[in-house]
């Protein structure tokens, strides 16, 4: 009983991080699965938690798992948008990072994970479409008192659109994350193979996952 009273906040339990966006394809399972294997790079135990029923984060994780590829300090589960309070809160107790990928929605479903979270995490990809999608999730975690992150995914430097959408999130109030994931191959790659980008060939993406996983860290 005592165990199940142990709040997320608590020092000794590990952080959730809630990655949300309401437009489809935005990054959310990108960002998830590299900031797991950015946490591992950096020592630190992570458990997955999928509420997204097309389960895109479950098949990454299983791709790894078949393959052989190194899950040693990580865990998975899948979660109704319901039950994720208590799995998170058990799976922190017993890892670092508690990472939740959730479904492009941005409704009272999505609440419980937002809720949970010690930071939430929306991934914009480079587009306008994308930026005005944002709102819905910001004006959710806002209301949860949640401190949210947007992070550019598929940023192409220096072109107009990466600096008009780095503009439409300051107008937004959000937060936005210095470090950024360019559009690279290699992301989609990666995902398919059960990777993250910093296990391939050295190279930006690596470089760019370090980089994000340090100032989410920074902030938790
Ligand atoms: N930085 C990137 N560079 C190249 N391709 C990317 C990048 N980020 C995501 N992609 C590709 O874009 C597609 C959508 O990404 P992803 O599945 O992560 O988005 P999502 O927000 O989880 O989508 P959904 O809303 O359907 O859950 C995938 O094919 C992925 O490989
Ligand atoms: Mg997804």
């Amino acid at each position: 009983m005592l165990q199940l009273q142990k709040g997320i906040g608590d020092d000794m339990a590990g952080s959730v991080i809630t990655v949300a966006q309401q437009k489809g394809g935005s990054g959310k399972t990108t960002v998830s699965a590299n900031l797991a294997m950015g946490f591992r790079a950096a020592g630190k135990t992570v458990a997955l938690v999928d509420i997204d029923p097309q389960g895109s984060l479950g098949r990454w994780f299983m791709t790894r798992l078949e393959a052989g590829m190194d899950c040693e300090g990580m865990d998975f589960a899948t979660s109704s948008a319901w039950g994720i309070t208590y799995e998170c809160r058990k799976l922190a107790e017993s890892h670092d990072i508690v990472i939740v990928d959730t479904p492009p929605k941005a409704d009272s479903d999505l609440r419980p994970a937002l809720r949970v979270a010690d930071l939430v995490i929306v991934p914009v990809s480079m587009s306008h479409v994308d930026i005005w999608a944002t709102e819905g999730v910001l004006d959710l975690a806002r209301r949860e008192n949640k401190l949210a992150l947007v992070v550019m995914n598929r940023a192409r430097a220096g072109t107009r659109l990466n600096a008009d959408v780095a503009q439409a999130a300051q107008e937004l109030e959000a937060q936005l994350a210095v470090a950024q994931l360019g559009n690279r191959v290699i992301f989609a790659e990666a995902l398919g193979q059960g990777k993250g980008a910093n296990e391939g060939p050295k190279g930006p993406a690596r470089e760019e996952v370090a980089a994000l996983t340090a100032e989410v860290d920074s902030l938790l």
